[in-house]
């Protein structure tokens, strides 16, 4: 059973589903892939643009309703994707930002176009608040291109590393390629998750996904990255 960590499934609340019924084919697909767990990261730009929190909490409840319904072993936890804006710190400390599973990680993402230091002083004020960032699909950004900045990152900040599925079933690009390896050899990424919007080519691929990171990487990395995601839900 696999716990993904990071899905747009919820539907009308961002880029994600868009109705219901696309909620629900996301649930069966996702259980069909040998997820048991999704914790639910609808985007949110804190401070800039307004949430629709009270949809979300009835959207949110009426997909784990489907679930049940639809005898699916499936749980759902809520979370958020921050895209971060100079309010998420005084929100974060107001906890008006939802972390991961309502654990003490908050998932992080960047524009791909954002500059080291930007990227460097964002996580530095995350951290500041006490919460852990968890950098969104951290292979977007080309700001970030050397082990020794994401070790400085991990050891600064206690950020945490998060790469797409997906991304282990591309090629990446050449230049990229050596990077992406070392980051999985190295140790340093700590989730992998499916990034799943209603969209051809995002479906879900855990499965698929979490055998490439085996057969590539090995069991120990696997192992250790799954029990990763599973700590988020632990009570
Ligand atoms: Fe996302």
């Amino acid at each position: 059973m696999y716990v993904d960590m990071h899905s747009h499934v919820i539907w009308d609340v961002d880029d994600g589903a868009e109705r219901r019924e696309e909620t629900l084919r996301m649930l069966r697909e996702a259980s069909a892939d040998g997820i048991g767990a999704i914790i639910c990261t609808p985007h949110m730009t804190p401070g800039v643009y307004s949430f629709p929190e009270e949809k979300f909490q009835a959207h949110f409840l009426e997909a784990q309703n489907m679930a049940w319904r639809e005898q699916l072993p499936l749980a759902l936890f809520p979370g958020a994707e921050v895209l971060y804006t100079d309010h998420v710190p005084r929100l974060l400390r107001e906890g008006r930002i939802p972390t991961l599973a309502s654990s003490s990680y908050v998932l992080v993402e960047f524009s791909p176009t954002d500059e080291w230091s930007h990227i460097y002083d964002a996580l530095k004020a995350v951290s500041s608040t006490g919460y852990r960032p968890v950098i969104a699909h951290m292979e977007r950004y080309p700001a970030i291109r050397t082990l020794e900045q994401v070790r400085n990152l991990k050891t600064s900040f206690q950020a945490r590393v998060q790469i797409n599925a997906r991304s282990l079933l591309r090629k990446q690009p050449l230049f990229r390629r050596h990077f992406f390896n070392a980051l999985f050899t190295e140790n340093l990424v700590d989730f992998v998750a499916t990034d799943t919007h209603a969209l051809p080519g995002r479906e879900t691929c855990m499965k698929q996904g979490m055998q490439a990171l085996r057969e590539r990487f090995g069991d120990t990395i696997c192992s250790r990255i799954q029990m990763n995601a599973e700590e988020l839900i632990r009570r």
